[in-house]
């Protein structure tokens, strides 16, 4: 069992979260690594899970995507394979993501686990994103600046690498020290011994996207949209010009779009909780009938949500969910019903019983069981 993360989360948020970097020394006391290098590299041979290797040769950056089976050629200095997404595939990893929970859901995005032989790390570099980089076993010195006007360009196709920059932290990390790294700072780090590095990532969605989305979710779901109109039109006085009524219209018309509140809902909902990275789901087999669903909750078994489902509700709204890129919806509104699937990682029959209506939810989850989003535990 890992120790609790030993951070001050107020204090952390009011001052550094998306403002600046930190360096939290035992940030883990005593931590243990919830996967060896080993255990590593086999998640890295299975085609389905995205790993990455990046090491340095004849003063060059190499870049390569998995899957991995062999790491003879790289020698013992100055590589680095690194894995996404692997709190999907390894539940003790899940739990180390479970020690951000102060974060809310839709904002967590992944567990990316490293393994760096001395030397090894990707290079300078600036994400987009934010990250609790955690060390593992090993030692890795990191770097990491504010955010600085820095040119980026390609060290070798997709590595994205940016110019030298001046270090507001500049450390050697031990087992169980935590960096924190807003999105835009700068940032390095290289293997001193062999080391372990958990990043716990955040996304922070670009506006762009968010419209570029939106408009696909426009399309796919064929909205009817109204049309420029200009039924009080008068002679034109300038044959060339686009009066700022025509253009306070054509943005009038892209709004109306966005302000109906339950679209909005929808779209964002569906598209914040599809997952970037393949889940571990295996359907039920045989399938569960609804009783049996009810006779193992009664009999005290949990359900536990699979790692990785990302499974969220709106503010305001008991009866809709979303989950996996689709959406939900519950016979009555029961806010306690929402909260038992989209707050917690479990679901126990007590709480079920409790419910205003358990039917609702239990009819809503015994399809997502049948496919494997929730489960029982079978070696309990
Ligand atoms: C790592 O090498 O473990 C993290 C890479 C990064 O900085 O994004
Ligand atoms: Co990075």
């Amino acid at each position: 069992m890992q120790s609790p993360l030993n951070l001050n989360i107020e204090d952390f948020l009011t001052h550094y979260w998306q403002k600046k970097p930190i360096l939290v020394k035992a940030a883990f006391k005593g931590f243990e690594d919830p996967l060896s290098p080993d255990e590593l590299a086999g998640l890295a041979l299975e085609p389905q899970i995205e790993a990455r290797r990046v090491w340095r040769a004849d003063d060059r950056w190499h870049a390569e995507q998995g899957p991995f089976d062999s790491y003879e050629h790289l020698g013992e200095a100055d590589w680095t394979l690194l894995v996404q997404a692997v709190n999907h595939w390894h539940p003790e990893v899940q739990d180390l993501a479970e020690q951000f929970r102060f974060i809310p859901g839709w904002r967590f995005d992944d567990v990316m686990v490293s393994f760096s032989a001395p030397g090894g790390g990707v290079g300078p570099h600036i994400d987009q994103y934010g990250v609790f980089i955690i060390q593992g076993q090993g030692t890795r010195r990191w770097r990491v600046g504010l955010p600085q006007p820095l040119k980026q360009f390609a060290a070798n196709g997709a590595l994205r690498h940016c110019e030298a920059f001046v270090a507001e932290i500049d450390e050697i990390l031990t087992s169980g020290d935590m960096l924190y790294i807003p999105p835009g700072c700068p940032h390095e780090g290289y293997a001193e011994t062999p080391a372990m590095n958990y990043s716990v990532g955040f996304r922070a969605p670009n506006a762009k996207d968010l419209v570029s989305g939106f408009a696909d979710y426009l399309l796919e779901h064929d909205i009817k949209s109204r049309r420029f109109d200009d039924p009080d039109l008068t002679p034109s006085a300038a044959h060339g010009r686009i009066d700022t009524a025509a253009l306070s219209q054509v943005k009038t018309l892209m709004t109306e779009l966005l302000a109906e509140p339950q679209r909005l809902a929808d779209w964002f909902g569906e598209m914040i909780s599809q997952a970037k990275h393949e889940l571990a789901l295996e359907h039920a087999e045989p399938s569960y009938s609804l009783e049996e669903l009810v006779l193992r909750l009664d009999n005290d078994e949990p359900l536990y949500r699979l790692a990785g489902v990302r499974c969220f509700y709106m503010e305001g709204n008991a009866e809709v969910f979303y989950l996996d890129g689709e959406r939900y919806q519950l016979a009555q509104p029961d806010a306690a019903a929402i909260a038992l699937l989209c707050d917690q990682a479990r679901i126990c029959g007590p709480e079920v019983a409790c419910l205003e209506h358990p039917q609702a939810l239990l009819e809503v989850l015994l399809p997502l069981v049948n496919q494997g989003y929730w489960f029982f535990d079978e070696e309990e």
